[in-house]
């Protein structure tokens, strides 16, 4: 398949840090790869020296735990954040066992927020605002976003430069990715003109399968160059890794899964969508 031999330069090393990018992973399917790609993705930036924040944006919090982090003892997490205008988000960030990488945590209390930021003034625009005050002291900013169309998905993308799609390399994946697009068109033309896809991530593939590679045909028919030419195959080290807590790239850090999402940090960066 053509680009698949290709590799991306190693990023050089960063003289100083920021304006961070920030990248939203979204797509309004559950269990697409959204959380494993955000911890993978971002551990891999940060072994590159990027200072990276994940900001954990699922009431479920399974970034958070992939972290090796239990929000649920947290009394303050992004849910205080959106909800407490004056509340410092340098109180809420956590250091993970990762160097460079940081998480902003989420615990259930976040499933509220959804009702609660309807009544406010520029509803739309808290998770913006909350980030405003660190986006200089990092280079990246992934935000795990849950499986809806929502307002808090709303949040995510118009707090966003960019938006990545892990998309199941299955065919029924296909069906709602016309509908995440249209939510990013709204977004774009009402409220964050900045806003662009940045690609869409083809998750657990199996490229021995006709299946597989149909799929990923069918993608690049529909989105061209921006599909990602790194593909994350399918394969049970992944919800190893996670049930370790760790991302894939120090839970075995040889191993294809981990050398793919390097693979992937060092295909954003080449195509300018990080520093
Ligand atoms: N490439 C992959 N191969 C195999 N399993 C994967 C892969 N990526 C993710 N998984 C597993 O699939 C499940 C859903 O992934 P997750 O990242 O939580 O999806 P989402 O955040 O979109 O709901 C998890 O158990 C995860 O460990
Ligand atoms: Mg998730």
């Amino acid at each position: 398949m053509a680009g698949e031999e290709k590799d991306f330069p190693v990023p050089p090393p960063l003289a100083s840090h920021g304006p961070a990018r920030v990248i939203a992973m979204c797509n309004q399917k559950g269990g697409v790869g959204k959380t494993t790609s955000t911890i993978n993705l971002a551990a891999a930036l940060a072994e590159y020296g990027r200072r990276v924040l994940i900001v954990d944006f699922d009431p479920q919090g399974a970034a958070s735990a992939g972290l090796g982090i239990n929000a649920n003892e947290l009394e303050e997490t992004v849910y205080t954040l959106l909800m407490h205008p004056r509340s410092d988000i340098r109180t809420v960030i956590k250091p993970t066992a990762l160097e460079n990488l940081d998480v902003v945590p989420a615990n259930i209390d976040l499933s509220a927020a959804e009702v609660q930021l309807v009544n406010e003034v520029a509803r739309e625009q808290a998770l913006a605002r909350v980030l405003r005050p660190v986006l200089d002291e990092y280079d990246v900013v992934l935000i795990d976003c849950q499986p809806s169309l929502g307002l808090l998905t709303v949040n995510a993308l118009t707090a966003a430069h960019g938006v990545i799609i892990p998309l199941e390399a299955e065919y029924f994946a296909l069906r709602g990715v016309a509908l995440l697009v249209e939510t990013i068109d709204k977004v774009t033309d009402r409220l964050n003109p900045k806003l662009r896809v940045d690609g869409i991530l083809a998750t657990m593939v199996d490229m021995r399968t006709l299946h597989s590679r149909e799929v990923i045909e069918r993608v690049r028919e529909a989105f061209g160059d921006k599909l990602f030419a790194t593909k994350i195959a399918r394969t049970v080290k992944f919800p190893d890794a996670s049930v370790a807590s760790e991302p894939i790239t120090t839970y075995a850090p040889t191993h294809s899964g981990a050398e793919a999402y390097r693979r992937l940090a060092r295909e954003l960066v080449a195509r300018g969508d990080a520093a």
